[in-house]
């Protein structure tokens, strides 16, 4: 679906990314996970197309992308209900309650993002990105400021969603947790310039059990603690 050679990215002197290379396969789900500042937001804005890498390709084929922005997007003037409209004009009203009900929104449709909580504009960006109907869905912290138990509740949401249209997703994250609960593979990036640590695929995606999951995210923070 879309594949990155050798990417390289620098801000004026400071460089970010050193030769990232990775490809993401169709259906799947790709975690990357990094320290704050590794470069993750602008790794996805390069898989994006909003900025351009100072070295290497990106190989793309999404016709239709979704993008959940670190800091939620919403139009302010406009309800829940109409921002996911904004995006998805023809959106049956069928479809609209159901993912309004699964990222249990439920009494906030006619909430503006300012009547909102930060968790609550995080999940009606969610919302709106898959009413979207993406190809390539590009998530960037999308579980942030949604407590620990919301949080299950909408990876779950998330995961029904994606079974039912197997969009392909990237989403970053620095919660090593998060991306144990949702990823196929979670690629793991070192400190600025970020280079690829190490790459995981994991054996039973979103049913790894108690064991697995402590071998992955010991897997995850050793490779951090070797470059500290
Ligand atoms: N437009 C820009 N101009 C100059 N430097 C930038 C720009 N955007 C990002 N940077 C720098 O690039 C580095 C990586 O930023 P980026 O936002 O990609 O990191 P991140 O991994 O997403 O961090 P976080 O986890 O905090 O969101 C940071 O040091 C940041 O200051
Ligand atoms: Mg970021």
């Amino acid at each position: 679906m879309i594949q990155l050679s050798g990417i390289s990215k620098s801000y004026g002197e400071g460089q970010v990314l050193n030769h990232i290379s990775l490809q993401v396969k169709e259906g799947e789900i790709l975690s990357i996970i990094g320290p704050s500042g590794s470069g993750k937001t602008t790794l996805l804005n390069i898989m994006s197309g909003v900025l351009e890498a100072t070295h290497g390709q990106v190989i793309s084929e999404a016709s239709q992308i979704g993008y959940v922005f670190q800091e939620d997007r919403l139009v302010p003037w406009l309800t829940t209900e109409e921002n996911i409209r904004f995006v998805a004009e023809s959106i049956e009203s069928e479809r609209l309650s159901y993912l309004i009900k699964t990222m249990g929104l439920q009494g906030a449709e006619d909430k503006r993002p300012d009547e909102m909580s930060g968790g609550m504009r995080q999940r009606a960006s969610i919302a709106r990105a898959f009413a979207y109907e993406p190809d390539l869905l590009l998530m960037d912290e999308p579980f942030k400021s949604i407590d620990y138990y919301l949080k299950g509740k909408i990876i779950n949401a998330l995961i029904q969603v994606w079974v039912e249209r197997m969009s392909t997703v990237v989403f970053v994250t620095h919660d090593v947790e998060e991306a144990i609960m949702l990823a196929d593979r979670i690629i793991v990036l070192g400190r600025k310039p970020a280079v690829i640590l190490n790459e995981i695929k994991i054996q039973s995606p979103r049913n790894v059990d108690e064991e697995a999951f402590l071998k992955i995210k010991k897997e995850i923070t050793n490779c951090w603690e070797e470059i500290k």
